[in-house]
């Protein structure tokens, strides 16, 4: 049976809607998710999607059931220093992680393998052991220093994915452009998606 259990980190880049919007398709495909919040990830998300979090993560992770409806057994928040998490440790952490958001700077400390706190731990983690680590970077232009750090991650098997949307599928709506990117991340995990129909299939007429 496939390990339908997966690490999410929120961090602080724009485009708290793309982690949003992951978060409630992995939930609806009944993986049990342990979600990652950094402090800026809190502001960007109230900022971009009005959506205030506390920072215990027990009081956000009612909070999050809540706005997403769904089964709150499914979703574990962990708190920043949460050592005893099981993303903590290679015995027990999920093989799959994604980094949605990712902010640059976020970016840079999983780069560097700072582990200095559960975001970076868990993805040093993926990493040790192996796993699949998806970031969903999002910054602009990026200096030398974001591209180095990309292409490091990228030689040890991270999959680098610039929030970066296409327009051929002809989005109507934000939400449309959100679904791209999380199609394409989903795509990745090999999970289901049937938000944006797959190019060469079912293309609307020109
Ligand atoms: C509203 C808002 C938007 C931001 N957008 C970005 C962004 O797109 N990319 C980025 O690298 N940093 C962005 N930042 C800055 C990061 O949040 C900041 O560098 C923070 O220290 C990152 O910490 P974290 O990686 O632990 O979340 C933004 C901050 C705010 C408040």
């Amino acid at each position: 049976m496939a390990d339908k259990r997966i690490t999410l980190a929120w961090t602080g880049a724009s485009g708290a809607p793309y982690g949003l919007r992951l978060l409630e398709c992995l939930l609806a495909q009944d993986y049990q998710v342990f979600l990652l919040i950094s402090s800026a990830a809190r502001v960007v998300l109230a900022t971009e999607h009005g959506l205030k979090l506390p920072s215990g993560p027990q009081a956000a992770q009612k909070i999050l059931a809540e706005h997403l409806q769904c089964d709150s057994n499914k979703l574990i928040v962990c708190g920043k220093e949460d050592w005893f998490s099981p993303v903590a440790s290679g015995s027990a952490a999920p093989k799959q992680m994604v980094v949605c958001p990712c902010s640059a700077g976020s970016l840079s400390s999983i780069a560097h393998g700072l582990s200095d706190n559960l975001i970076e731990r868990a993805a040093d983690v993926v990493l040790k052991e192996r796993g699949q680590l998806l970031l969903v970077v999002r910054e602009t232009p990026f200096s030398t220093l974001h591209l180095e750090n990309m292409h490091k991650l990228s030689q040890m098997g991270v999959t680098i994915m610039p929030a970066a949307p296409g327009f051929y599928h002809q989005p109507q709506s934000i939400d449309d452009l959100v679904d791209f990117m999380v199609a394409r991340i989903l795509d990745h995990l090999g999970a289901e998606q049937t938000l944006v129909p797959r190019w060469g299939y079912d293309q609307r007429q020109r």
